[in-house]
């Protein structure tokens, strides 16, 4: 998810586990050929054998519109041995969209087709080529020859995020419409769209018929959603214990703010870290009391500070700028 689940966020979530794979930020492929530089610096993951700290393969996503700029970009990934190539057909960003990337193609089965197979001619066969898109712009009415299109193009698989452009992240997702199109292809279809909890899930692949689902906000929402379908899928007895999972998270929560002011400039690490509190409000009510705390602070200093206040005895000694 392009600005929320970079390198760090990736490596935290797949530690804590229940990832089958995990997918970059879309790069956008607008004209030129990237530097490999650029690839690795998006998808650090790269030079780990393309999976996260914890093992979890990684598959890098790709957006724009033209068949041969994106099929030479693909060939320079390929180059990386990303674990998967995937391509985005559902970004409703204003930028993104009026240079008629994104969800726009939607509208535009053929040249969706002609993407696909431009990039699966220019990878490896051993790298997968998958496709990630929505419903369709304003309406559903090309949502089928979207996907066969894909298809066509040589797709392995697809996920389906059940909504149109328009319809933004607005619950509901249309999960009855993953369905129709998991019975209208053949390659595998993975679901996706307004999977927040466990029982989420269960309802999200009785209705879609699909075996796999992919999580997005809920991921980031709760970062022990995946772990907990994994053992629901294990058979294992399901019991939430919000006040136990915030335990067993304040000590990732300060990796990855360590993380974070390793990676990213000082004046804009704090925002990265209210960021991502502003999404465990969801499901937290300690970072409810911690988003609010750090909300005012715009210096490293006094926000590392702050969390250890929240977080003392926990963290003592493993936040560095804390004084
Ligand atoms: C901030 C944000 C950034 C996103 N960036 C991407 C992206 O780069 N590539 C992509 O395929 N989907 C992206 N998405 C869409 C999500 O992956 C997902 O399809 C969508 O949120 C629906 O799933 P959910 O209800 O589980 O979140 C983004 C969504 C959000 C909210």
């Amino acid at each position: 998810m392009e600005g929320l689940a970079d390198k760090v966020l990736r490596d935290v979530l797949t530690r804590i586990g229940g990832y089958d794979g995990a997918v970059t930020e879309f790069v956008r492929v607008s004209g030129n050929l990237l530097p490999q530089r650029t690839f690795l610096r998006l998808c650090p993951e790269l030079a780990n054998g393309s999976r996260t700290h914890a093992g979890t393969p990684l598959v890098v996503q790709l957006l724009g519109s033209d068949p041969a700029c994106m099929a030479d970009n693909a060939g320079q990934l390929a180059e990386l041995a990303p674990a998967g190539i995937d391509l985005n057909f559902g970004c409703p960003a204003p930028t993104v969209n009026r240079h008629g990337g994104g969800a726009m193609l939607l509208d535009d089965p053929e040249r969706m087709r002609r993407i696909v197979l431009a990039v699966r001619m220019a990878v490896p066969q051993a790298i997968p080529v998958s496709a990630k898109m929505r419903l369709g712009v304003c309406d559903t009415g090309k949502a089928l020859e979207c996907a066969l299109a894909l298809e066509d193009g040589g797709v392995s698989s697809l996920v389906v995020h059940a909504r149109t452009r328009d319809d933004g992240y607005r619950p509901p997702a249309h999960w009855e419409w993953v369905a129709r199109i998991r019975e209208t292809v053949q390659v595998p279809v993975i679901a996706n769209g307004e999977v927040w909890t466990a029982e989420d899930y269960l309802r999200c692949r009785a209705v879609s018929a699909c075996d796999d689902v992919m999580i997005g906000r809920g991921a980031v929402a709760d970062p022990f959603l995946a772990r907990r379908i994994r053992a629901l899928n294990a058979g294992d007895r399901i019991t939430e214990q919000r006040n136990v999972d915030w335990l067993e998270f304040l000590p990732l929560l300060a990796e990855y703010w360590q993380q974070v002011q390793a990676r990213v400039e000082g004046r804009h690490a704090p925002g990265r870290l209210k960021l991502w509190l502003n999404s465990l409000r969801r499901t937290f009510v300690e970072a409810e009391a911690l988003y609010w705390a750090v909300r005012p602070l715009r210096d490293v200093r006094q926000t590392s500070r702050m969390l250890e206040q929240h977080a003392v005895p926990l963290w003592r000694g493993v936040l560095p700028h804390a004084a």
